[in-house]
């Protein structure tokens, strides 16, 4: 999937952060590793780049304000990562949303939330994944890079 080029010139791929992911580097590195928010934002875009995509990048904690983010990016981007956090497991108005963008998008998860299920049931559910093209887990930063290269296959 990492070979070939592109159909797309450039795909345009939208980086898409839930709640509380804004405190990255301060929440418990056990699950989220140490890297901020500024952090992973720019080793995404670098491997963007590597890859001839263009990376734009937005984090909310207000679910109407992601929501309406999503919304205005239907027919700007060709493909999303997105991360929605705590709304992953509950939050119907994200599917909503992400159903409308048009354009295929991968779920990710720093922290490996099937392990973590065993323990908090409530990780377990996921409101987004058969809408998704792919969802990668538990594979910290690098599962970014892994969901652009799934994103790369397609466009
Ligand atoms: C998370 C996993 C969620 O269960 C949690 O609520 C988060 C982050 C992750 O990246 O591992 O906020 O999406």
């Amino acid at each position: 999937m990492t070979t070939g080029t592109s159909r797309i010139d450039s795909p345009r791929v939208a980086l898409l952060h839930g709640p509380n992911l804004g405190q990255l580097g301060r929440r418990p590195s056990q699950h989220y590793g140490t890297l901020t928010l500024f952090e992973l934002n720019g080793r995404v875009r670098e491997w963007g780049a590597e890859r001839g995509m263009r990376v734009g990048c937005f984090q909310t904690d207000d679910e109407g304000s992601f929501v309406q983010h999503v919304h205005g990016l239907a027919g700007l981007v060709d493909g999303a990562v997105v991360n929605p956090g705590a709304w992953t497991h509950y939050q119907w108005s994200i599917r909503d949303a992400l159903e409308l963008l048009d354009a295929p998008f991968v779920e990710v998860h720093l922290s490996d939330v099937g392990e973590r299920a065993t323990r908090e049931p409530h990780r377990a559910v996921s409101v987004i994944r058969d809408i998704a093209t792919a969802t990668v887990f538990g594979k910290g930063p690098d599962g970014y890079r892994e969901a652009l290269d799934i994103l790369r296959g397609l466009l």
